[in-house]
């Protein structure tokens, strides 16, 4: 049995991704189909704390992302050492695991922090409110990718739907009735520092025509947010198409998440987009509920690897 035991949620952006580094409003969700999780075993034992990841459902990590991940649960177990006042971590094994697909725009990074961060304190008998968290997730996210706008730490900490806009107030959302979306996973990973720093020549170099792409997108965040919290019955789905197509415009999508998105579309689908910071990953689709397994079985044949059917409801996702 583990001393400790922590997990943390993936995450989804419904709207408003890449704007949302340049100030304008994003709306995120947690997805709990996958998650990470951190056990901490004591084991006196050892010399030193033994670091290792699990690959829960992941079986073959290239030697690059198993650098990534051992540089990303150093820095969080070097953060927690830092807020502690301490310089070494007590003799024990601490195994991080996680089911959330590396680099596919569900957040895998900030949710391993999260885990990890509440794990670690716990172990060394602190207790960090929300916002402490937090805020140790943001450093860890920006050591991950260099100038994050803090969504993802926000969004997976929280555990609930949220209204997000950079260095404002954390506005949770309170949703009206119950919406059905489908996941579907491209298999290719995206960089998602690659794709913000696309963005951001692109930015430099056309800067008002950027600009006017940011201000599109924060204003679909907007009224998506007044669908979401006041009409139950209105979709979203037209608003996440148009998003989708602005993010087209960015330069952050692919062939394979537009062919996801048209055949979603084509099966029935409310609206789709990609979700994250995209160069491949994850679209997620609203749907008719009773659609749901048709277009589910539609993404596969167009080249999902990994679908999910989640609801939506005011406290985040459900699997279905
Ligand atoms: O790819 P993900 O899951 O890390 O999401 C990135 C979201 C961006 O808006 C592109 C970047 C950010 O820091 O918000």
């Amino acid at each position: 049995m583990p001393a400790i035991s922590n997990s943390a949620p993936a995450k989804i952006i419904l709207f408003g991704e890449h704007a949302v580094v340049y100030g304008r409003p994003a709306i995120a969700i947690p997805f709990w189909a996958v998650k990470a999780s951190c056990n901490i075993f004591a084991r006196p034992d050892l010399e030193e704390p033994q670091i290792e990841f699990v690959s829960l459902d992941q079986a073959h990590l290239s030697p690059e992302l198993q650098h990534n991940l051992a540089d990303l649960m150093n820095y969080v177990v070097a953060i927690v050492l830092e807020y502690a006042h301490t310089r070494n971590f007590p003799a024990s094994q601490i195994r991080v695991g996680s089911t959330i697909p590396l680099g596919s725009g569900l957040g895998s990074s900030a949710a391993i922090a999260v885990a990890m961060i509440r794990a670690c304190t716990e172990f060394l008998g602190l207790v960090l409110d929300q916002s402490e968290v937090n805020k140790l997730a943001y450093l860890s996210e920006i050591h991950t990718h260099g100038h994050p706008s803090g969504l993802d730490n926000t969004v997976i900490t929280q555990g609930k739907p949220v209204y997000y806009v950079k260095d404002q107030i954390i506005q949770p959302i309170m949703l009206k009735g119950s919406r059905t979306f489908v996941v579907a996973d491209t298999g290719i990973p995206g960089s998602t520092s690659d794709q913000v720093s696309r963005v951001n020549r692109m930015w430099k170099s056309t800067k008002s025509v950027v600009e006017e792409i940011f201000d599109s997108i924060g204003s679909i965040a907007e009224k998506a947010k007044a669908i979401l919290s006041n009409d139950s019955d209105a979709s979203i789905g037209e608003l996440m198409t148009k998003n989708h197509e602005l993010l087209q415009k960015l330069g952050v999508s692919s062939p394979q998440l537009d062919q996801l998105v048209n055949s979603a579309i084509n099966a029935g689908a409310n609206g789709a987009k990609m979700t994250g910071g995209g160069g491949g990953g994850n679209i997620i689709t609203e749907v008719p509920p009773q659609l749901a397994k048709e277009i589910e079985s539609k993404l596969i044949a167009a080249g999902a690897v990994r679908t999910w059917i989640t609801k939506l409801n005011s406290k985040g996702t459900s699997d279905d």
